[in-house]
């Protein structure tokens, strides 16, 4: 599989695994009938999955909720909702007014920020006052939130709110094609997401699940969905026994993580131990860094994080 076949998610996430992706997928199990993506963020992984069956899992309800809520959509139908809350809200459409309509506003390399900046503060006021989080209104507000927001993320703080400030970019063709393709492989494709903890996954009830892909918070980066709940040893520790759990039910796994950051001398020691331990069973891929995109993580560009695929299964070549 070649990466221009690759799909890009909608939303822009935070540790997501678009530019190893590549390789990723040569490591996969071929020919496989359901799989999980467990840890899904953004759903790259599990959009990119071939397989007759999808069960994409997190415990981070809007996200879940947003790719839910996306995925049932018809795309002209969203479209016309999205160009007329962009109108509402006074926001830039530099898809359907060209982007030099905007240049008088355009400061330095501040793109369309101070256009932007009083819609998208309204926008942000609007849905953070919204008691439901999980209605189309409130949906259709966090994906424009998250367009218009600094480097089209998603974050929020202890309170549940999106704190964000306003970005650059708008609703442009890039941000409309990353939509359309993933309404047309959501029609395509059978997945399903669930919002879970990865610990409540009962995996006696997915028993015809032949292959699970976990991307967890890795426990020795400071990654931000790690701010608010938190991701520690405990929840490392009760991952691995769970990985044990599955490679005793003959089922395939794949683990992302990274072993270490040489520059620091930090290992993460639960998982060199637990490798150690099994040794005779996993196997240890190593991940290109050169892979990686430039905002993904800037401090690795030295390959100073060791980031590896642990399989329970010998890579098929
Ligand atoms: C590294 S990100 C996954 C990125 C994803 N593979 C992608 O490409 O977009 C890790 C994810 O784990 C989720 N997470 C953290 N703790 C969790 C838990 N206890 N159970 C399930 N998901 C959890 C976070 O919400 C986050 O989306």
């Amino acid at each position: 599989m070649c990466l221009a076949q690759l799909c890009k998610s909608p939303i822009n996430y935070t540790g997501n695994k678009y530019r190893i992706l590549p390789q990723f997928i040569k490591y996969f199990p071929k020919n496989v009938n359901k799989c999980m993506d467990l840890f899904t963020g953004g759903a790259t992984v599990a959009i990119n999955f071939i397989a007759n069956e999808i069960i994409a899992v997190d415990n981070n309800p809007r996200v879940i909720n947003l790719l839910k809520f996306l995925k049932k959509q018809d795309y002209d139908k969203l479209m016309n909702k999205i160009d007329n809350t962009i109108e509402l809200y006074g926001l830039s459409n530099s898809y359907k007014n060209g982007y030099t309509y905007y240049k008088k506003y355009v400061e330095g390399n501040n793109g369309l920020k101070k256009y932007n900046i009083e819609g998208f503060n309204k926008l942000k006021k609007d849905y953070n006052a919204l008691k439901n989080k999980n209605t189309d209104k409130a949906n259709l507000y966090l994906y424009l939130l998250m367009i218009y927001a600094f480097n089209n993320d998603i974050r929020f703080n202890s309170k549940g709110e999106f704190n964000l400030p306003v970005g650059k970019t708008d609703m442009n063709k890039n941000n409309r094609n990353k939509l359309k393709r993933y309404i047309d492989i959501c029609n395509d494709k059978k997945i399903e997401f669930i919002c879970k903890d990865f610990r409540k996954i009962n995996i006696k009830d997915f028993n015809d699940i032949e292959f699970i892909y976990a991307d967890p918070p890795y426990l020795i980066t400071d990654a931000v969905y790690n701010e608010n709940d938190g991701w520690g040893k405990q929840e490392e520790i009760a991952l691995l026994s769970m990985l044990d759990k599955l490679n005793n039910n003959g089922i395939k796994f794949a683990l992302s993580n990274v072993l270490q950051k040489k520059n620091l001398n930090v290992k993460n020691e639960i998982l060199y131990n637990w490798l150690e331990k099994n040794k005779e069973k996993y196997f240890i891929n190593k991940i290109d860094y050169n892979y990686r995109s430039a905002s993904y993580n800037k401090k690795n560009r030295d390959g100073l994080e060791e980031e590896v695929l642990i399989t329970n299964y010998k890579v098929e070549e």
